[in-house]
């Protein structure tokens, strides 16, 4: 998003979400019980930890062979000079911090070398490795397996094998990352961010990218070179990474919520409140003269001056929560009350911070049990096939959720909102196999991307914004919805 194309700041309400279309329910009061269970994988656990390089013998992870088990640290680390069309990002995450970007962020922010200021580095190199090491650290094994101190000499025992995910979590500080919870949940630290990291609008407006999480698009992304292949089939995999992602994100993002809330109640002064990159950016970031302005007489809308609070994260999880139970067999849809009550509370102008501590901590509970019930099922291994037609019914649940209900218009013009039900049903179409099984999607989801899909930047320009997001774009949009709808229709 640059200036260039953020043409003004004008505060206008852009439509109501898919999700507040529903009939109104009442809050539950604050007094009700809260469910108690929780995932593991959420306290970080309290061990030291080593270096990437201990990872690398020949007869470990440093075997040399790109792409094959045993070569994990090649992979990891050979391929992000040599290659960029195909490299993991991680393993340069440190060297960033010196390029011309970072350093222009620096400047803006006041940071004199970003490659030793604690917030940067919380998110892009590796916690407890010595300051020497960060350069070939990056964000390292540990980062995403676990602080190894306890585990490294034991993880390839025949003994290891027999201890239970929870047990390798909790004893031993070892991230399970076969549960998908697992191991999403430690991604959304640093993608999402969390009480001890995060960036927010200075940093956005500094230059940083702004972080935009959805699991299964950054899987998949097409320059990420994984070191692990899946062991689950598709298309269990991604309806079932799909579901889990919008469960975990909307989780951090409303944990991240609460302690901005619980700040900015306390009197902290340098928490803004509320924190625009919370918020809608096409809520305030509009065209003044292009006609992005998405008003529409006939529409349901968030009252007017009133940016959405985390659409990205919130827009399209009524979809993975309504159809848990098709993607995780037994566990039961969560109910999402407290969040729909948050979601009201943050619906005002300038929403009262104490208020919203108390219930985004109790939606946090909420989803806390979802996830903790999503984690247990697949640890139990409660987790049979699912039918071809799984990806067919959420891109179709998707669709109608992207639409109104008469399906005459969009149920949110927002590019949050229409982006993260285009990532559900694209995550779907590559699930079921893409063209050579569901043809007749082929259409509208490349439709979609093109519509969704940011300006084509100018050489020297880094981050975009979807300018030009306008009546004409949004009825193309809604097309696409309704054709996908449409394709996806019975059977
Ligand atoms: C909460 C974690 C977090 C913090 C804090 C953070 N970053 Fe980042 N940064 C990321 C992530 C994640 C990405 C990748 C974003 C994406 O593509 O979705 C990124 C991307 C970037 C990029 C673009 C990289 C590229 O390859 O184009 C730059 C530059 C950058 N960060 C610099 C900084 C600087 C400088 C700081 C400190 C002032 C900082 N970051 C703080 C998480 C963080
Ligand atoms: C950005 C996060 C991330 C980083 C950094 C990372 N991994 Fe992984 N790794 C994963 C995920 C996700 C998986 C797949 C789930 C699992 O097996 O835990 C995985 C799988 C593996 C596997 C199992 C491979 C298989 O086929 O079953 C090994 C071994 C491994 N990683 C080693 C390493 C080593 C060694 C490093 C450091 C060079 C490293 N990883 C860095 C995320 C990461
Ligand atoms: C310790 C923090 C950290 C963790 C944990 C982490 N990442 Fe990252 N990730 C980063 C940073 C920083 C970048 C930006 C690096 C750059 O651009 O050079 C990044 C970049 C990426 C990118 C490239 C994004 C783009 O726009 O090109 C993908 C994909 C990605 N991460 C996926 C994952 C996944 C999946 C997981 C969990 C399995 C994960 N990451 C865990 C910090 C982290
Ligand atoms: C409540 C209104 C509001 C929201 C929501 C908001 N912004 Fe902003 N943004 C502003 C204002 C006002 C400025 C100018 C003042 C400043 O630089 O802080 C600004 C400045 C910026 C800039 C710097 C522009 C320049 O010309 O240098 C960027 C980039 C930016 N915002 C991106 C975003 C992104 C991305 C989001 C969503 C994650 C977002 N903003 C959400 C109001 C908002």
């Amino acid at each position: 998003m640059r200036s260039a194309l953020v043409v003004g700041v004008v505060m206008f309400g852009v439509a109501g979400s898919g999700l507040f279309k529903r009939a109104e329910v009442p809050p539950p009061p604050l007094d009700a019980p809260l469910p108690t269970a929780k995932p593991y994988g959420l306290a970080k656990p309290p061990f030291g930890t080593v270096s990437s390089t201990s990872c690398a013998a020949a007869s470990c992870h440093g075997g040399g062979k790109l792409d094959t088990p045993r070569s994990e640290y090649s992979t990891w680390a050979a391929t992000a000079f040599t290659n960029r069309k195909l490299y993991d990002p991680h393993s340069t995450a440190y060297r960033v911090l010196f390029n011309d970007d970072s350093v222009r962020i620096g400047k803006l922010l006041g940071i004199k070398e970003p490659h030793k200021e604690a917030l940067c580095l919380k998110c892009h190199s590796t916690e407890g490795v010595k300051p020497e090491e960060a350069m070939s650290e990056g964000v390292g094994c540990t980062a995403c397996h676990g602080p190894a101190d306890k585990w490294l000499d034991v993880h390839m025992l025949p003994e290891w094998k027999t201890l239970s995910n929870e047990t390798k979590y909790t004893d031993y500080g070892f991230v399970p990352g076969k549960n998908l919870v697992a191991r999403m949940t430690n991604c959304v630290t640093c993608h999402v961010g969390d009480a001890d990291r995060e960036v927010n609008h200075d940093l956005i407006a500094a230059g940083h990218p702004r972080l935009a999480f959805e699991y299964t698009r950054f899987q998949f992304n097409p320059t990420y070179r994984h070191h692990w292949d899946e062991v689950m089939p598709q298309p269990d995999f991604e309806v079932r990474a799909w579901t889990v992602g919008q469960a975990v994100t909307l989780r951090a993002a409303t944990d991240l919520l609460r302690v901005r809330a619980e700040r900015a109640a306390a009197g902290d002064t340098k928490t803004p409140w509320p924190e625009f990159s919370g918020l809608s950016c096409y809520a305030c970031h509009q065209s003044v003269t292009g006609g992005d302005v998405g008003r529409d007489a006939a529409h349901p809308r968030r009252p007017a001056g009133v940016p959405g609070w985390e659409l990205w994260s919130n827009a399209a999880a009524g979809v993975a929560a309504e159809l848990c139970p098709d993607a995780f067999p037994g566990v039961a849809p969560p109910g999402l009350r407290e969040l729909a009550a948050l979601r009201k509370l943050m619906q005002k102008r300038s929403p009262d911070p104490k208020a919203v501590a108390v219930r985004a901590k109790r939606a946090v509970a909420e989803l806390d049990a979802w996830l903790a019930a999503l984690q247990t099922a697949q640890d139990k291994g409660q987790m049979p096939p699912l039918a071809l037609a799984a990806p067919r019914r959420f891109a179709h649940a998707l669709a109608a959720n992207a639409l109104s209900a008469d399906r005459a218009m969009l149920a949110d013009y927002d590019w949050d909102a229409n982006s993260a039900h285009y990532l559900g049903a694209a995550a779907m179409y590559h699930a079921s196999g893409g063209r050579a099984n569901e043809p007749k999607w082929s259409g509208p989801i490349f439709g979609l991307a093109n519509e969704l899909d940011f300006p084509k930047r100018k050489s020297g320009e880094r981050f975009d914004s979807p300018a030009g997001f306008g009546d004409a774009k949004r009825a193309r949009v809604r097309d696409s919805f309704r054709e996908l709808f449409d394709a996806t229709s019975g059977r």
